[in-house]
């Protein structure tokens, strides 16, 4: 049986099928809410049960609560939600793609350059940041684009090889040109808004270096010269498998400024030493009217966010794009 889910002070009322979390139903309606990793892990959506009951998970929870993954919890009554945002959204722009391993090339001894095509004719339609999940063995796996959106006949993905995981391990280690994948593209609450011209600071850990390749090479595709200073942190300089080309941005676009940060350095470091996200809130120093946009592990991602929203920024100017290992 449906239920309905208002979203609190608005006129807006989903119906919510039984098998739908509370973000399914909502973007089954046109509407969305803030999201990341749709697994119940980055907290970024979120938000208040204001009337009703929901299940997250195997738990009951019973309004008021403060704080409810709206990725997992499936109304079990008719429910007002009070999300931290809400935006319009077109349930027919995700769509479900055969693509194809155009090539593997391995960046790093654990980071692998998938580059997938798109039948001839078919584009994917995504903003620079957004990901894509590949649909394998019956589960998902979320991948970042690293290309920009107007280069959509294919799909660039950083996959970091997890030993033991399903795609990144099992599946890569055996898969070869022309072999085909299912993609569902496109998710994701990291989308650069192109008319504003607040300083951007973009934080990446790892191979959350995917989506901020995707926006810098959109942004120099649109000759957009927005203020971008970019946090990469690693544990030894290796981890930052792509840094000659950062490197060259940061040498011919006066408009983007790079900082390297390794919390395990070697000797003679030039680079900022410790956490990327610390670093990032000290070139802060109090000016909150930016936007952060940070990409990687879920630690980095939900410390970067606390320590911004402490420091004064508005939670609407936060953007993330929290990787679970795969
Ligand atoms: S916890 Fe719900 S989107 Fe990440």
């Amino acid at each position: 049986m449906t239920k309905a889910v208002h979203i609190d002070a608005t006129d807006i009322v989903i119906d919510s099928e039984e098998s739908d979390t509370i973000l399914e139903a909502a973007e089954k309606s046109g509407y969305s809410i803030p999201y990341s990793c749709r697994k119940g892990v980055c907290s970024t959506c979120l938000g208040t049960l204001i009337k009703g009951e929901v299940q997250d998970r195997s738990i009951n929870i019973k309004a008021p609560a403060d704080s409810v993954y709206f990725c997992q919890a499936k109304p079990l009554t008719d429910v007002v939600i009070r999300p931290t945002d809400w935006t319009k959204y077109d349930p027919t722009s995700r769509k479900k793609l055969d693509a194809k391993i155009k090539k593997i090339n391995w960046l790093s001894t654990d980071i692998a350059e998938l580059v997938l095509r798109f039948p001839i004719g078919v584009r994917a339609i995504f903003n620079a940041g957004q990901y894509l999940n590949i649909i394998f063995d019956g589960q998902t796996r979320s991948y970042s684009m690293a290309n920009p959106p107007h280069k959509n006949a294919e799909a660039v993905l950083h996959v970091r090889k997890y030993e033991g995981g399903l795609f990144s391990d099992a599946f890569l280690a055996n898969a070869s040109p022309n072999e085909k994948i299912l993609v569902e593209v496109p998710f994701g609450d990291v989308q650069l808004t192109l008319d504003s011209h607040e300083p951007l600071i973009m934080l990446a850990t790892g191979t959350g270096f995917a989506p901020v390749k995707s926006i810098m090479e959109n942004l120099i595709h649109l000759n957009i010269k927005r203020p971008v200073h970019f946090f990469w942190g690693g544990r030894h300089e290796p981890d930052l498998y792509m840094s000659d080309l950062v490197k060259s941005w940061n040498e011919k676009l006066d408009w983007f400024t790079y900082t390297p940060v390794l919390s395990q350095p070697p000797e003679g470091w030039a680079g900022e030493t410790g956490w990327v996200q610390s670093a990032a809130l000290k070139h802060l120093k109090g000016h909150t009217q930016c936007s952060v946009y940070a990409c990687g592990s879920n630690k980095m991602v939900s410390d970067a966010r606390d320590l911004f929203i402490d420091a004064g920024l508005d939670i609407g100017d936060f953007h993330c794009d929290a990787f679970v290992p795969a």
